[in-house]
């Protein structure tokens, strides 16, 4: 992706429709149509210039697997490998993403679009089991309780799951988030919320990877409430999940083996392409899983019952989709072909590069960083400028098609997010964004 903008100006006029032809205008001239009218206003987000959102790369292994999920354009669904073995590959696959994050084999888990979907597959559980708990089948009688959900720093798509899951967005029970410069759950303010619910089961949702600061809820201190309390506990780790990868960062995600579900997500850090998130769910919990997402009256699609057992699984009866594309192949190309020490380099990298552009940032006079940089996020903004000429400064930045950073609100005010999860990028790419940085400087 070199080369290619990696942001557009948004007052581009967007490309015409062309009308549908008769017999179609051949793959030739679709090319030329394609590169001459519409690949001017794509973005190059796989590029190490763009560190806008948190927006991995397409590692080489990653592109091949994606060729090869296309060509074969499997729909991944049983184990047994009747049909085709895909689904096979993808339990593989989850066992060697287990394996790189230090989780233990008590987890089972699969491959949906993304983080949020991820976490609705994870939460759908957690509902499933919260029902469980008061003699309710959830999944067959549907929500006629108030189930409680506990967060400090829940990412949106939690919420929106909150929504899409029937229990309520409005239902979250906001515990505080510490004082200080960290994005964390107050364990305090926790006890107090837990206190209050009197002993009732309830689902508790932290985080492994804020979105401004990258800060890890503590999961040792979680850990040590399951002895005495009875919740669910999801760890979304869409974003910092992946710090386990590194024996420098691995202490931050320390404890979340106990977690009864994570969310990481494959195209931030695992440098897969869109669309992949993985999500784990305790093997323990499977039954529940299964009456959640089972297809219970289309005997086409197999025998369920014997789909409920791990080793003959479906995952159409254990996830929301039905056909599945075969996304765990593009992840297990990647991890096969790098290993261990290939993401641990990646993840290190990241976090050298961000330090590098946050350190430069905080000797310039007209710019300051205003969180903390504690892993390979920076949020910084114009030192004596208020909040509309930020917005402007990060429009002039990203207009130019050089690089492409990203808007964000901490603690109330306008800030930029720059955000480092490219396997490319290099000490000449943070050359090249202090650059773009400077020059949109010289106008404010
Ligand atoms: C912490 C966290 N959770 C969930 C998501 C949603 O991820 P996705 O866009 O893959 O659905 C994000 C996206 O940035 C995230 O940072």
């Amino acid at each position: 992706m070199k080369g290619q903008p990696v942001s557009i100006d948004p007052q581009l006029p967007l490309p015409e429709k062309l009308p549908l032809s008769d017999t179609g205008m051949g793959i030739e001239q679709v090319i030329k149509q394609f590169k001459e009218n519409w690949t001017p206003h794509l973005v190059g987000a796989s590029s190490s210039h763009y560190v806008g959102f948190v927006t991995g790369g397409v590692t080489p292994a990653a592109l091949a697997g994606d060729w090869f999920t296309t060509v074969w354009d499997q729909n991944t669904q049983a184990v047994s490998g009747q049909g085709d073995v895909s689904a096979r590959l993808e339990q593989v696959t989850i066992e060697l993403v287990k394996e790189l994050l230090g989780l233990p084999d008590a987890f089972m888990g699969g491959f949906v679009t993304g983080a949020t979907m991820s976490n609705f597959t994870c939460l759908g559980t957690a509902r499933q089991w919260w029902g469980a708990q008061k003699g309710i089948n959830i999944a067959m009688d549907g929500i006629t309780a108030h189930i409680p959900v506990l967060t400090a720093t829940a990412h949106s798509s939690s919420i929106k799951c909150l929504s899409m899951l029937g229990i309520g967005s409005r239902n979250l029970i906001q515990v505080k988030i510490t004082q200080g410069d960290r994005e964390v759950m107050d364990m305090e303010d926790l006890a107090i919320k837990i206190k209050a619910l009197d002993g009732a089961p309830f689902i508790l949702i932290s985080s492994a990877g804020t979105v401004n600061t990258v800060d890890f809820d503590d999961f040792n201190a979680i850990n040590a409430l399951k002895k005495t309390h009875n919740f669910w506990w999801h760890i979304d780790g869409a974003f910092g999940g992946f710090a386990a990868c590194s024996p420098k960062y691995k202490h931050l995600v320390d404890g979340w083996q106990a977690a009864d579900s994570i969310t990481v997500d494959g195209h931030k850090w695992l440098n897969v392409p869109y669309d992949s998130g993985i999500f784990f769910i305790r093997k323990r919990h499977h039954l529940l899983s299964y009456e959640t997402y089972r297809n219970s009256n289309a005997p086409y699609l197999g025998e369920v019952e014997n789909g409920a057992l791990l080793e003959t699984m479906n995952f159409l009866n254990f996830l929301p989709e039905n056909s599945r594309r075969f996304r765990a192949l593009p992840a297990w190309f990647s991890l096969m072909s790098y290993g261990k020490k290939g993401y641990q380099q990646i993840v290190e990298n990241s976090v050298e590069r961000t330090r590098e552009l946050s350190a430069w940032i905080e000797g310039q006079s007209k710019l300051m960083l205003v969180a903390p940089t504690r892993l390979n996020n920076i949020c910084f903004t114009l030192r004596k400028q208020d909040d509309p000429k930020v917005e402007q400064f990060l429009y002039q930045l990203n207009k130019d098609g050089k690089v492409f950073m990203s808007p964000t609100l901490y603690r109330g005010k306008k800030a930029i997010r720059a955000s480092f999860v490219n396997w490319q990028t290099s000490k000449e790419d943070i050359d090249f964004i202090k650059s773009a940085l400077e020059k949109t400087l010289e106008q404010f």
